[in-house]
């Protein structure tokens, strides 16, 4: 089928070009979700250095429980969003007491911990649990609209939920984490914002914006 193929040829060029970066040497939880909340207003290059330190600081869920407050604030500075250092304490806590310092592998549960919506709880659900759920950010929305002429304003909120119901159906059942990171490493390289010509995309083929020649269309957002 088509999406079969799909998923093949992402996945095939993501196992070739996929970037090494510190968060992807493992699957732990712990690792996936301090490094998606760094990630959500920081850049990657930016973040690598302080994720590092950060895990050397605080190895486990535990330890960022018990970290002093100054020790923990200390390390996120220059990180800037200090309510991201703040909500990351507190979801450890969670962890900690309510579920004993088993992660729950759910993306409905997931969201119940402080600071994690929807798009952290997909990618912690996929990448550490191999959960088959949609991660959707910037992105999965610039990649999606494209590939499918998504016509959704993904400047309203409520757009979120018609790409989740889509990206459910394509997302590789097999291996989700790795699609969806491939989906944020392909709208990362060939399909960014400012580049509105996938000519040399591995999934070209699949892009019915690209082909049609009206990528510059999508994603569709109006301002706010
Ligand atoms: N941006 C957000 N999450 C990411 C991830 N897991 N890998 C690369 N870039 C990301």
């Amino acid at each position: 089928t088509k999406i079969k193929a799909f998923q093949q040829t992402l996945l095939d060029w993501y196992d070739h070009n996929k970037r090494t970066l510190p968060w992807r040497q493992d699957h732990n939880p712990y690792h996936v979700w301090v490094s998606e909340i760094m990630l959500q207003q920081t850049q990657v290059q930016t973040v690598i250095p302080y994720y590092l330190h950060f895990m050397e600081e605080f190895p486990t869920v535990q330890d960022l429980a018990d970290a002093p407050e100054d020790k923990l604030m200390k390390t996120w500075e220059g990180l800037g969003y200090y309510s991201r250092a703040r909500n990351l304490q507190k979801a450890a806590r969670q962890v900690v007491t309510d579920y004993h310092g088993k992660w729950p592998s759910n993306a409905h549960d997931l969201q119940e911990l402080s600071g994690i919506g929807p798009y952290t709880a997909g990618a912690i659900a996929s990448i550490a649990f191999n959960q088959p759920v949609a991660a959707v950010d910037g992105n999965a929305f610039r990649v999606f609209a494209r590939l499918l002429e998504i016509n959704a304003d993904v400047a309203k909120p409520q757009t979120r939920k018609i790409f989740e119901k889509v990206i459910n159906k394509i997302i590789s059942k097999d291996r989700p984490g790795d699609f969806n990171q491939a989906i944020m490493d392909l709208g990362a390289s060939y399909m960014t914002a400012t580049n509105f010509d996938s000519s040399h995309s591995p999934v070209r083929a699949f892009n019915q914006a690209f082909l049609d020649g009206i990528e510059d269309q999508y994603p569709v957002k109006t301002k706010k």
